[in-house]
């Protein structure tokens, strides 16, 4: 979690998008500024993929081009959000540097012509990082268009896990940091399962490719180390910027898109967090993954404003489908970015592309110009961000967490699990579904982190948890918060070794459930849990239920029918003075509001009666709360709210309709007794 928050220098809410200048001639240019203009437009990122034309061959630089271009943004009064471009090295590079080239799992060597790290294990790599770094760090530190640096491109993708030699050798040396002996290796890895023990550093490899499945603690150690060397890169390049610049200095990261790194480590390395987001087009609701997307990032910060460094005006080029966004679709996307802690709104790109891989992807500027839908509504948008400037700076606050553990999810994902139905992030999107839809704000945390200010904190995919965690969960319960626990929750510790004691051992105490064996169903089998306090709402269930007994608990649920039918299926546990929830299968959605509203109760929370597919969320500041509503259905919404409407300027008193498709935001005076819009 981010502590620190130095936000760039711009007035109000930030508006723009990544600017590649250099795949257009320079008469360009200057409609590009002029039209940045019309727009709005305060804030573009430059450079990040322009290595090979600002050092053209081994240390002789060529910044011409680039000092035109940020002098020209300065005079029209744009800044600058300065890339590294170490996300694409130059032919030369891999000319020179054969091996710094990626090897992938299969043994396959990563060939050149498109983008993507070398190596991150490379010398020669690490090497050319720190010179690109360091010069456009002298050149331009000083440059008053510039207020913040762009290290890299999206760590994780195109490249992440590298298996070449160089890679391999830095393992063992990261291995043999970690464990200071090669019996605690063995011990770790559990090798002598299948007769894998070590006898020496030199024979551990990186879990390439195998005949059967790799050892999965050895995978999950490759995937830390991974995080952990792309990490040393990120940091080489922003001391070597910092040894010269005073400005923040962030990385785009991929919340909810890409698991691959460990955001929580990550996010403490950045001055300012910043995200990239894309709609899942093939979701019907893809308004909810962008919730979640928006969310964790807000998390990532520590509750600190955020930069949505990247999102499209309307279709990617990159699905199999690449959907075009409707109409005040985009407007809806940003503003609740916007809504959920976002005071910079930004695009991948701002003119669309001739050449390349990404020509079919949007743009602010797309190839049909101004005389175009998304135009008008890039301009409108521009002028919607300008009348919410008295709301930067604002906060979000959460009286729910859902925990998200990278680390967990990269174990809990490999092979060989007991059910290939069971998914981290399905569950996770369901339980926050439920959240959503019942206008409940959420915050993501770690299991280490201190939960005491939340009512209710949720497990949804917590597969491997260390003892330590588990107290802490433990410790939360006892001082009265009320969790809940989804299934294939606290199975192994940080080796991937199964608890002592047996599955969700460390967690029995505050659940008062012991789980004798998991029965996962064959697919497509349904089961219903007969809910005790009301049997007209039965829940309906599938994929996996469980021998479980309790040891204290009380039982909510039962299993009419499967092979655990009669036994218990979700449990409610007294434990000091909160609550332990435990949810023993997958409950289907239409059965998660019975669910879940008895877990409001006992976590005291009061669910908002909003229409379908009505998204309002609260910023705060000392003497105001901004109700930012988004309707994304396709009738008008109506909200009970009293104050000045932002974006038209007008008075709204008691209550403002929004109309289908549409977006509100209205400052309302904080009611002293502490009266909220919403809880
Ligand atoms: C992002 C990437 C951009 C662009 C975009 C297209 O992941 O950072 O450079 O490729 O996707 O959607």
């Amino acid at each position: 979690m981010s502590e620190t928050n130095v936000w760039p220098a711009v007035a109000g809410i930030a508006y723009g998008g990544d600017y590649n200048p250099e795949q257009w001639p320079r008469e360009v240019w200057r409609d590009d500024v002029a039209r940045m203009r019309d727009a709005g437009v305060n804030l573009v990122s430059v450079g990040i993929f322009s290595w090979a034309l600002l050092e053209t061959s081994e240390g002789l630089f060529d910044f011409a081009w680039l000092d035109e271009v940020i002098d020209l943004l300065h005079e029209n009064g744009i800044a600058v959000d300065l890339g590294t471009p170490t996300a694409s090295p130059p032919a030369w590079f891999f000319a020179a540097h054969p091996g710094a080239r990626v090897q992938s799992r299969d043994g396959t060597v990563m060939g050149f012509g498109s983008r993507g790290m070398a190596s991150h294990s490379s010398e020669a790599y690490r090497t050319a990082i720190v010179r690109i770094a360091d010069a456009l760090a002298q050149r331009y530190a000083d440059h008053p268009a510039v207020v913040l640096w762009h290290v890299h491109n999206e760590y994780g993708a195109p490249v992440g896990e590298d298996y070449s030699e160089q890679s391999v050798q830095a393992f063992r040396s990261w291995l043999s940091a970690r464990y200071g002996s090669l019996d605690a290796l063995n011990a770790a890895w559990g090798t002598a399962f299948w007769g894998q023990h070590y006898t020496t550093w030199d024979h551990i490899g990186a879990p390439a490719a195998t005949p059967s499945v790799a050892n999965p603690a050895q995978r999950l150690d490759f995937a830390r180390f991974t995080d952990a060397r792309m990490r040393e890169c990120y940091v080489l390049e922003r001391d070597a910027i910092r040894a010269h610049a005073a400005q923040p200095i962030t990385t785009n990261f991929m919340a909810n898109q890409h698991w691959g790194v460990n955001l929580w480590a990550w996010a403490a390395e950045v001055d300012v967090v910043s995200n990239d987001h894309y709609l899942w087009a093939a979701d019907p609701e893809a308004e909810i993954g962008l919730a979640i997307a928006a969310d964790l990032t807000r998390s990532l910060a520590g509750g600190n404003p955020w930069i949505l460094m990247e999102h499209s005006t309307s279709a990617v080029n990159w699905q199999g489908r690449n959907i075009a966004k409707r109409p005040g679709e985009m407007a809806r996307n940003s503003l609740s970015h916007f809504g959920r802690g976002a005071d910079a709104i930004l695009f991948f790109q701002w003119r669309a592309s001739r050449s390349g891989a990404e020509k079919f992807h949007s743009a602010m500027l797309p190839h049909a110009g101004t005389e175009s839908r998304v135009w008008r509504e890039v301009v409108d948008l521009g002028a919607k961000l300008d009348r919410l400037a008295e709301v930067r700076d604002s906060r979000v606050t959460a009286d729910v967490a859902i925990l998200w553990d990278f680390e967990s999810f990269w174990a809990q994902d490999l092979e060989w699990r007991p059910s290939d139905d069971v998914s981290s992030r399905e569950r996770i999107r369901a339980y926050y579904e439920q959240l959503w839809r019942d206008g409940i704000t959420v915050d993501f945390a770690l299991p280490s982190h201190d939960l005491s200010r939340y009512a209710l904190v949720i497990a949804p995919a917590l597969y491997l948890l260390s003892t330590a965690d588990a107290a802490n969960l433990t410790r939360y319960v006892e001082r009265g918060g009320t969790l809940l626990v989804s299934f294939f929750s606290g199975i192994v510790d940080e080796n991937d070794r199964v608890h002592e004691g047996g599955f969700g051992a460390p967690l029995s105490q505050a659940l008062g459930v012991r789980v004798e064996e998991f029965l996962p169903l064959r697919e497509g089998v349904t089961s219903t849990l007969a809910w005790q306090a009301d049997p007209a709402q039965n829940l309906p269930a599938d994929i996996w239920q469980e021998a479980l007994a309790t040891t204290g608990a009380e039982i909510r649920a039962t299993y009419v029918n499967g092979p655990a039918a009669g036994g218990p299926a979700i449990t409610r546990h007294r434990h000091g003075s909160g609550t332990g929830w435990y949810v023993s299968t997958r409950v289907q959605n239409t059965g998660m509001r019975t669910l879940m509203s008895a877990v409001y109760e006992d976590a005291g929370i009061t669910p908002s009666d909003l229409p379908e597919r009505f998204e309002v969320i609260v910023r705060r500041s000392a003497d105001a709360d901004f109700v930012v509503a988004i309707n994304h259905g396709d009738a008008a919404a109506s909200l009970a709210v009293s104050g000045v409407e932002l974006l038209t300027g007008s008075g709204v008193s008691d209550s403002h309709d929004v109309p289908a498709g549409d977006v509100a935001v209205i400052r309302t005076t904080a009611p002293s007794g502490g009266e909220r819009i919403l809880p």
